[in-house]
C-alpha cells in the first residue's frame, strides 16, 4: 500500500512523512515543487529509505500528477502543498491563488481521474486527505466561543481567502463527483522544520542572532499554538477513522497573545543560551507596523476530534514550545543553510 504526500518538503508535510514512516512500513511518495519553502534536508533522514520516494513537480501539473497516480496507485492522497505565508500573500497574492485555488483544483481533476477508473473496493476504500487551515473563519472577537466546524468561512486575508476556495472545491468535488474526500482544519503549528519566516522559528533565529524580536502591532493578537507532531496525529486518525466528506477541526485548546510567545521564547532562551552581556533577550523586543487586515484572535474547538475519533494531543504549549527551542538550538546549521539570497530579500522588504 502507498500514500501520495503533495507539500512533503515544507514544514508540517516534512514533518508529516517523518512521523508516518516512524509509525508506519506503507510507502510514501512525497511531491514538491520545491519553492523557497520546500527543502529536501527536512528529508535528509530518509535517504537510502526504500519506503520513501520524493518527486519534484507541482500539485497543479496534471500530467505529472495522473502519471504518478497511474505508477503508484496510491490509496490516498494527503494535499499538504500550498503558499501559507500570510505576509507573503499580502505583498503577492498571485502564487497563492495559482496554488492553493488553481493548484488543488488540478489536482482535484487528476485525483477524480485515477479515483473513478479503481475497482470498487478500492475505489470505496480511497481518501482524498485536505489538510487545511483555522483562518478561513476569520476573526474572533475577545469573549467568542472557539471555531467549531459549523463556524460560518470569512476569510480576510489573500492567504486564507485561496484556502478557503480550495476547502470548497474539495467539497464540491465529493457532493458533485461522490470523490471520499475528508478535510482538516487546524490551528497555528509550531515545531522543528518551521521555516524562519513565521513568528517562532524567527524569533528565535533573530534572538540567537541579536536582531531585533519584530512584534507587530500591540502584539495582543491571539493564536491557537498546537505542536506540529499533534497536527501529524490529528491527519494520521482523520485518514484512518474520519467520516468521508467531513471536516475536522485540529487544535489543542492553546491561545496566546503573541507578545506573550515571544517573552516565553525569550525566557527559554535566557536559560538554554543565554546572553554573552548577561541581559535578557525580552531586550530585543521591537515593535513594528502591523500587518494590514490582521486577524485579532484565532481559536479552534476540536472536540469533535477529540469525541468522535478519541485524539489528544500529546503536548501541551509549555512542553512543545521548549522542545521547539531545544530543536533550533541543536539545529542552527539547518537554518543557516535556509537564509539564502532569496529568504534575506524577503526579510529586506518585509521589515525595512
Ligand atoms: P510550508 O510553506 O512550510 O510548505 C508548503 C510546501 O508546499 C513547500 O514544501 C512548498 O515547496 C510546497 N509547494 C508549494 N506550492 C506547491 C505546488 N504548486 N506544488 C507542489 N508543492 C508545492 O507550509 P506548511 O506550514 O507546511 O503548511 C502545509 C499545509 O498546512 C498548508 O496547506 C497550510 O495551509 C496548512 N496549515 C498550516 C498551518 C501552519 O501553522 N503552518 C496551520 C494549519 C494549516
Ligand atoms: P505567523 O507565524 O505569520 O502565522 P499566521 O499569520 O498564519 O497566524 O504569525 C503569527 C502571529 O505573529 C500573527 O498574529 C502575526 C504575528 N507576527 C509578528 O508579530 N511578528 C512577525 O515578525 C511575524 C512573522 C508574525
Amino acid at each position: 500500500m502507498t500514500i501520495l504526500v503533495t507539500g512533503s518538503a515544507g514544514f508540517i508535510g516534512s514533518n508529516f512523512v517523518l512521523d508516518w514512516l516512524a509509525n508506519h512500513d506503507e510507502k510514501v511518495i512525497g511531491l514538491d515543487k520545491l519553492t523557497y519553502a520546500g527543502n529536501l534536508q527536512n528529508l535528509a533522514d530518509l535517504e537510502g529509505d526504500e519506503r520513501h520516494l520524493f518527486v519534484h513537480g507541482d500539485i497543479g501539473d496534471l500530467a505529472t500528477v495522473s502519471a504518478l497516480l497511474e505508477r503508484h496507485q496510491p490509496r490516498a492522497v494527503l494535499n499538504f502543498a500550498a503558499e501559507s505565508h500570510v505576509d507573503r500573500s499580502i505583498h503577492g497574492p498571485e502564487d497563492f491563488i495559482q496554488t492553493n485555488v488553481v493548484g488543488t483544483f488540478h489536482l482535484l481533476q487528476a485525483v477524480r481521474e485515477y479515483w473513478a477508473g479503481l475497482d470498487s473496493e478500492r475505489r470505496s476504500a480511497f481518501r482524498f486527505l485536505h489538510v487545511s487551515t483555522d483562518e478561513v473563519y476569520g476573526s474572533l472577537e475577545p469573549d467568542a466561543a472557539a471555531f467549531t466546524e459549523q463556524h460560518r468561512y470569512e476569510p480576510n486575508s489573500p492567504y486564507s481567502a485561496s484556502k478557503a476556495a480550495s476547502d470548497h472545491l474539495v467539497r464540491a468535488y465529493h457532493h458533485t463527483y461522490g470523490l471520499p474526500v475528508l478535510t482538516t482544519n487546524c490551528s497555528n503549528n509550531y515545531g522543528p522544520y518551521h521555516f524562519p519566516e513565521k513568528l517562532i522559528p524567527l524569533v528565535i533565529h533573530n534572538a540567537l542572532t541579536g536582531k531585533p524580536l519584530p512584534i507587530y502591532g500591540d502584539g495582543q493578537q491571539i493564536r491557537d499554538w498546537l505542536y506540529v507532531k499533534d497536527h501529524c496525529s490529528a491527519i494520521r486518525r482523520v485518514l484512518d477513522a474520519g467520516k468521508v466528506g467531513e471536516t475536522y477541526n485540529v487544535g489543542g485548546w492553546n491561545e496566546k497573545a503573541n507578545l506573550d510567545v515571544v517573552q516565553t521564547l525569550c525566557d527559554i532562551l535566557d536559560q538554554e543560551s543565554p546572553r554573552s552581556d548577561g541581559r535578557s533577550y525580552r531586550d530585543q523586543i521591537t515593535f513594528v507596523k502591523d500587518r494590514p487586515g490582521h486577524d485579532r484572535r484565532y481559536a479552534i474547538d476540536a472536540s469533535r476530534l477529540e469525541r468522535e475519533l478519541g485524539w489528544k494531543p500529546a503536548e501541551t504549549f509549555e512542553s512543545g514550545i521548549a522542545k521547539t527551542v531545544r530543536w533550533y538550538l541543536d539545529n542552527q546549521a539547518w537554518v543557516d543553510n535556509i537564509t539564502s539570497g532569496a529568504y534575506r530579500e524577503w526579510l529586506d522588504k518585509q521589515y525595512k
